[in-house]
């Protein structure tokens, strides 16, 4: 099967250029003047962007979390990334144990059968001894090429300081790149026990005993680390704007830190958390100020931040009533289950799909950023810096078909109608958005073609990922 994507602008993070697009079976296999080739399928291109598909370095699909479990596993997670124009996602593995090579399977063989896109994995490491250091270098052997640490969550997923740089020493070692999760657990800890005493116990509560100082001040122990083990790290949701100082910092002081943020941060503020429904967006870290949104979007102009990615971690709001999703009622516990105590509510939003629209229409759109800023913070620097590039997030010959066909002019009045998320309510709801994807393809095949589903579960396919070398 081939497909010749013509009249089309190509875009890629350097340039964009007219050209056409030639797909055989799941590779691209040349872009330039196409016009005496022909085609299985010929698509008509113009008008239309032609991009890379949207790369979402950070979502958890079907994850357990207070009482329940995150509401759009691996069908439906990546069905709502491909209506949003994103064809790969990375999720990630929970450290249930310290055999960390079954733990991958298991992981594995849960995906396999149901992601709709290519899809990888981050392993969690929450958990630190000997055993879990001699397996690091068994998960490059099995494409995994990135491990997650926390300084929050005590007892539960932190590290101590001396174990998060044992890991950056294994991971630099073996070829793995480290992300952190950067908070203050101790602070977090003692601010919840107060808040609890004085009866504090309303949503707004959460994002006041998680202070932006904790956050700010553990990217710059994070980069303190990374100095002393010489490894590279990259902060995964950036919220606070001293983190975007913190880490500008480090980079001028040559440490290899990297930073992603990701639409909530640059959308919303604590104030939400005050509204009736405010549980709808109770996430780890908070959304913050509106300062701190300003100086993230400088972070991205300026490439201090690298990536924009969702942290996908949908709940229903109400999940006491079900919805339907592909004609089937569906109930999942949620938000509700903290609604008189803001520390019983599973902490995470819905945006796998929301991503490319939201952020297009704001950064492009607006004018602010270029298209080819939106491709690199979207597509190519998250393909890049998780060892995916040229496999993916660029338009290059050899590369997987995962191509976009973006519809710069289209508006559409956005919400759970449009998205496909599984679950009641979308952070977006009545947003008027300019510029929406029309066909997304993965390897080859349509997806999606104008709002209609093509896909199936099972058809994509896990990527292995390349040992870390780009740093960006
Ligand atoms: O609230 C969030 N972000 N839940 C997901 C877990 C995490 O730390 O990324
Ligand atoms: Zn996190
Ligand atoms: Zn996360």
């Amino acid at each position: 099967m081939s497909t010749l994507i013509k009249n089309g602008r190509i875009v890629t993070p350097a340039e964009t250029f007219q050209a056409d697009l030639l797909i055989e079976k799941e590779k691209i296999v040349s872009i330039g003047d196409l016009s005496s080739v022909s085609a299985d399928e010929v698509i008509d291109a113009a008008g239309l962007y032609v991009l890379p598909g949207g790369v979402d370095a950070h979502v958890h699909l079907d994850l357990p979390m207070a009482g329940t479990v995150s509401s759009d596993d691996h069908y439906t997670g990546t069905k709502a990334a491909a209506f949003g124009g994103t064809t790969t996602v990375i999720d990630f593995i929970s450290q249930d144990s310290d055999d960390l090579v079954s733990l991958v399977e298991a992981m594995r063989a849960k995906a396999d059968a149901k992601a709709a896109i290519d899809y990888s994995f981050h392993m969690n490491i929450t958990h630190y001894n000997e055993q879990v250091d001699r397996a690091i270098p068994e998960l490059v052997k099995r494409g995994i090429t990135s491990l997650k640490v926390f300084t929050a969550y005590n007892h539960r997923l932190r590290l101590q300081d001396g174990e998060i740089l044992q890991v950056l020493r294994t991971a630099k070692k073996n070829g793995l790149l480290t992300m952190m999760h950067a908070e203050n657990g101790d602070v977090i800890d003692l601010l919840i026990q107060e808040a609890i005493r004085a009866g504090h116990l309303a949503p707004i509560w959460h994002a006041r005993t998680r202070p932006a100082w904790g956050a700010e001040e553990s990217v710059a122990r994070g980069a303190a680390l990374a100095a002393t083990a010489d490894a590279p790290l990259y902060i995964v949701h950036m919220n606070a704007g001293g983190e975007v100082d913190q880490l500008e910092y480090a980079r001028s002081l040559g440490i290899a830190v990297m930073g992603e943020t990701c639409p909530q941060y640059l959308f919303f503020t604590e104030k939400e958390l005050e509204r009736p429904d405010g549980a709808k967006w109770i996430c780890s870290p908070p959304v913050r100020t509106e300062s701190d949104q300003q100086r993230l979007w400088e972070g991205l102009e300026d490439g201090v931040i690298q990536t924009i990615a969702t942290d996908h971690c949908p709940f229903f709001f109400d999940g006491t009533k079900p919805i339907l999703y592909e004609g089937k009622p569906v109930q999942i516990p949620g938000k509700e289950l903290g609604k008189d105590d803001f520390t019983k509510i599973p902490n995470g939003l819905p945006g796998i799909g929301d991503r490319m629209p939201v952020m297009w229409d704001a950064m492009v759109s607006s004018g602010r950023f270029t298209v080819n800023q939106f491709v690199e913070l979207t597509c190519a620097n998250p393909a890049k810096i998780f060892g995916m590039y040229p496999r993916k997030g660029c338009l290059l010959p050899g590369a997987d078909a995962d191509v976009v066909l973006w519809d710069p002019e289209k508006r559409v009045k956005y919400g759970t109608a449009f998205s496909q998320q599984r679950t009641d309510y979308n952070l977006y709801e009545g947003w008027e958005l300019k510029g929406f994807p029309v066909r997304v393809i993965s390897r080859g095949k349509t997806l999606v073609e104008n709002g209609t589903w093509y896909g199936n579960p099972g058809e994509g396919k896990f990527v292995a990922c390349e040992p870390f070398h780009e740093l960006i």
